[in-house]
């Protein structure tokens, strides 16, 4: 079965060619980091505007690259939320469109269900039941993923999401867009134990997390050391890094053994962060539990993943119609992608 994914939900135009829901045949994906660059931040009409541009070429090259001619596709399947709702309605709109001419079905999936069906590209052993724990540029969650029913939402982000927080020190401390990445280099030349920041949450019980004053802590610490040397934003950056991963460690610790579960699956962006992936691994090793990371190249947003969720969707019956719309903000586990208006 040979699935057409693509995905547009914020500053990525991705197509992906998956056959039977787990052989990546293609994978293109259009960034736009030098539109937003200066700007420090995604500008949501540049992205829209972007994506009208760059929509047909990038399927064409993932049909090409898969060596797959379009009246092959046995299905379509597409990002229809959360994301910015013009960048979502023009993967969504052209999809569609695609799969009308085609005669063949499209399903719209959840962006989070895509990015939770990478870890099982990337490990087909990984089963459910498992906790899922989401950390990207909008979403910080811990999931109870069941095999049959939908994922029950254990916790999530009272405020900021932690992939932002990256991004948003980043930009405090001077380092390029995108922050994640750049911060991730800068912080391997630093010392971590240099500046103890906050651990929000970790005196609570249950699972949710703060970003925020965390975010505030580091851009105080960065004033009160100004002007940084390379050095300082080395520390800084290590001393940041160390505190964000550490909530997301403890908590996931604490979810799995509340949940009585033996597998972990860490999905999105900042599960690109290669200390974040030691340290879960650490957890992993002391408290015996199994972990399960995507390929790196899986991590960020990318049509894969949407391509692999969408073949489970279809696989269990689902079917969209036209009239399927974009929605900005959507639990995940909750599906109103029925004909009517987006929102
Ligand atoms: O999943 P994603 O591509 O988009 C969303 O769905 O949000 O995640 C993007 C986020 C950005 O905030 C980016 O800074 C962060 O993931 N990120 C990283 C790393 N690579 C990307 N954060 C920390 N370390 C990284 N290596
Ligand atoms: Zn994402």
């Amino acid at each position: 079965m040979l699935i057409l994914g693509i995905e547009s939900s914020c500053d990525e135009m991705a197509a992906s060619v998956v056959r039977d829901g787990r052989e990546i045949l293609s994978s293109v994906i259009h960034a736009q980091a030098d539109v937003h660059a200066p700007y420090g931040g995604v500008v949501p009409e540049l992205a829209s505007r972007d994506h009208v541009q760059a929509v047909s070429g990038v399927v064409a090259r993932a049909l090409v690259e898969a060596g797959v001619e379009a009246s092959e596709l046995d299905g379509v399947a597409l990002t229809a939320g959360p994301g910015l709702i013009g960048s979502l309605l023009v993967g969504l709109s052209f999809g569609k469109a695609l799969a009308f001419r085609l005669g063949i079905p499209h399903v719209g999936v959840h962006h989070l269900a895509g990015h939770l069906a990478s870890a099982q590209l990337g490990d087909a052993a990984l089963a459910a039941p498992f906790i899922g724990l989401v950390v990207s540029g909008g979403h910080t969650a811990l999931y109870r993923i069941e095999a049959d029913s939908p994922p029950v939402l254990l916790g999530e982000t009272r405020d900021d999401a932690v992939g932002e927080a990256f991004d948003k020190v980043a930009k405090v401390l001077g380092l390029p867009f995108p922050g994640g990445p750049a911060l991730a280099a800068a912080a391997e030349q630093g010392d971590e134990t240099a500046i103890t920041f906050p651990r929000p949450m970790l005196d609570r019980p249950g699972f949710d997390f703060s970003y925020s004053g965390l975010k505030t802590a580091v851009a105080l610490a960065a004033e009160r050391r100004a002007p940084l040397d390379g050095a300082a934003i080395a520390d800084i950056s290590a001393s940041f890094q160390a505190a964000a991963t550490d909530v997301l460690v403890t908590k996931a610790r604490r979810a799995l053994a509340a949940e009585a579960l033996p597998r972990l699956a860490v999905v999105g962006g900042v599960a690109a962060n290669l200390r974040l992936r030691e340290r879960m691994a650490e957890a992993g090793a002391a408290d015996g539990f199994e972990v399960v990371f995507p390929p790196l190249s899986l991590c960020t947003d990318n049509a894969a993943m949407i391509a692999a969720a969408g073949a489970q969707a279809l696989a269990r019956g689902e079917r969209h119609g036209l009239g399927l719309a974009a929605f900005s903000r959507v639990p995940l586990g909750e599906s109103p992608w029925a004909d009517g208006a987006g929102r």
